[in-house]
């Protein structure tokens, strides 16, 4: 424990000489500005998780990682994920899903993991993060773990992430900031973890050229058909649904479970508080529709948001 103590105070100390030489930027109300650490933009905290991580965190080949840009269905795809991997021990009425939140069964590389040592607890295997794909542990990359990313309509990730932070809790001495201030800089791409289309063309590309490694998903696609999207998130990290289990509809009892209406009602995460800064849970879950963006942006702002994605992602076969 002692050389652990070592370690993490030799963190900080050079996590302090690395900070000092960065980027700042807008911080959205925060009280510490954000900071630009190869190309992305990071609050001091989760810069100091990644940091730690990348410096720590052993990936072994079973492990599986699942990587999103913030608000973008994080918290959907651990459910889908955790009740996928856990569904010959539990089901759906006796799944920990029903009285934990999603981010209090699968961890969070960043913040659970970033001051760990080397010993590994993760009860499964399962372990998610924000970082972009150059930033991800070289363990990661090169044990040939299953990374699981999703990504969606940057229009709704702008509304969600908005929206997520306006509610942080007052103790943070959050300043206000509005709508068209936080536009702008989403734009500019300063945002936690952002540019956000970096982040996503990142892992599009790593997806193209590992695909046996890497399964690439879209919100919207999911929502559209989550049923078939769970076979193929089965069948990606090494667990298919049998027929059998295909005829007793467990897939889609686990969709049901981890709908939006089935979790966003459940006692835990409607007024249980999120273990980090006494946030609260139903903050993960506001709305889970496509499209709301339509009542939050002006026909000019989402234009503007559709022609920077346009730009960004031509020429990678993607679109968003
Ligand atoms: P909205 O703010 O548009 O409602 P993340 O989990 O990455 O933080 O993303 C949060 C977004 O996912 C929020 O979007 C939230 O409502 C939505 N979400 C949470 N749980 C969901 C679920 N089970 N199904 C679909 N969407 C969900």
């Amino acid at each position: 424990i002692s050389t652990e103590k070592e370690n993490g105070d030799l963190l900080s100390k050079s996590f302090q000489d690395i900070i000092s030489t960065l980027p700042k930027g807008n911080p959205w109300g925060f009280p510490d500005h954000f900071l630009q650490y190869h190309g992305f933009w990071h609050s001091s905290v989760f810069l100091q998780g990644i940091l730690s991580a990348q410096q720590q965190f052993q990936a072994q080949p079973a492990d599986i990682i699942l990587c999103s840009a913030p608000k973008t269905g994080t918290t959907w795809l651990k459910s889908l994920t955790y009740a996928t991997i856990t569904r010959t021990s539990y089901d759906d009425s006796t799944s920990p899903l029903l009285s934990k939140m999603p981010h209090d069964v699968v961890p969070f590389m960043e913040l659970d993991h970033a001051h760990f040592s080397t010993h590994r607890d993760l009860g499964i295997p399962v372990l998610a993060t924000h970082m972009p794909y150059s930033a991800l542990p070289k363990s990661v990359t090169d044990s040939g773990c299953k990374i699981v990313y999703i990504c969606r309509d940057p229009k709704d990730s702008f509304v969600s992430l908005y929206l997520f932070v306006s509610k942080y809790p007052k103790s943070e001495n959050m300043q206000t900031f509005n709508l068209d201030e936080a536009f702008e800089q989403f734009c500019r791409g300063v945002c936690w973890y952002g540019p956000y289309w970096d982040h996503v063309l990142e892992f599009w590309k790593a997806s193209l050229e590992h695909p046996d490694k890497i399964l690439f998903l879209k919100y919207e696609e999911m929502s559209d058909d989550t049923i078939l999207y769970v076979k193929r998130l089965a069948e990606f990290i090494g667990c298919p649904f049998s027929s059998e289990e295909e005829e007793k509809g467990v897939p889609e009892k686990i969709v049901k479970m981890c709908s939006f209406e089935n979790l966003s009602n459940l006692e835990v995460n409607k007024n249980g508080k999120h273990r980090v800064r006494g946030m609260e849970n139903a903050n993960f879950f506001r709305k889970g529709k496509v499209g709301d963006w339509e009542n939050w942006l002006t026909p000019e702002m989402a234009a503007r948001l559709d022609q920077i994605t346009m730009q960004k992602l031509s020429g990678s076969g993607l679109t968003l």
